[in-house]
């Protein structure tokens, strides 16, 4: 698929088919997309959670209370270690939330490439993931997404709103 047709067709997916989980195959894939992400000094602080087993599953959906993420075949959770990533000598900025950011946008271009739904969720409860997850002190989450196909019949909105160009880009 051509990269500006891939960048337009994804869009956040609120349908999961329970009952059609993601080949290994496929799924290695998409991580492997976030394994290739940068990251500041190359440190790569994360570790990519992917939740598949019932029971797990279960702890983890209660952290996200929407009928179409309990039917979510598989969560991706990615997780960063802020003791591992950079910081910056002149004003303690640690670039954790930047990296982790950057490995889950790759993941979701490429689980779009494989035609595998996702969703950023930051409305998660935070208390119920990490408890879910035993979550360590060093450690932190800034989003997770569902992985999944969509239900027969499901179609995407196609409908991007979004502010025109000329709003946001300035040449100076
Ligand atoms: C940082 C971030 C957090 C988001 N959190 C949620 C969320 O908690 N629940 C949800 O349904 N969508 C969430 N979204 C999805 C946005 O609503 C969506 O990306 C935006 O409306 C644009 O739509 P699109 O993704 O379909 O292009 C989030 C997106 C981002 C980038």
């Amino acid at each position: 698929m051509d990269f500006y047709d891939l960048v337009r067709n994804r869009e956040s997916v609120r349908d999961y088919d329970p009952d059609r989980p993601v080949d290994g195959v496929i799924l290695n894939r998409i991580l492997n997309a976030g394994r290739l992400a940068p990251s500041a000094s190359n440190r790569q602080p994360w570790t990519f959670l992917l939740v598949s087993s019932k029971d797990k599953l279960e702890k983890v959906r209660a952290c996200y209370n929407k009928p179409w993420f309990q039917q979510a075949p598989h969560i991706l959770i990615i997780i960063g270690d802020k003791t591992k990533s950079w910081i910056r000598s002149y004003d303690g900025y640690n670039s954790i939330e930047t990296d982790l950011t950057i490995a889950m946008d790759h993941i979701i271009l490429a689980a779009e490439y494989e035609n595998i739904g996702t969703c950023w969720i930051e409305a998660y409860d935070p208390k119920i993931l990490s408890d879910a997850i035993s979550l360590k002190e060093n450690e932190v989450i800034f989003s997770i997404t569902p992985l999944g196909y969509q239900n027969k019949g499901y179609k995407k909105l196609c409908n991007k709103q979004r502010k025109p160009l000329e709003e946001i880009v300035k040449i100076i």
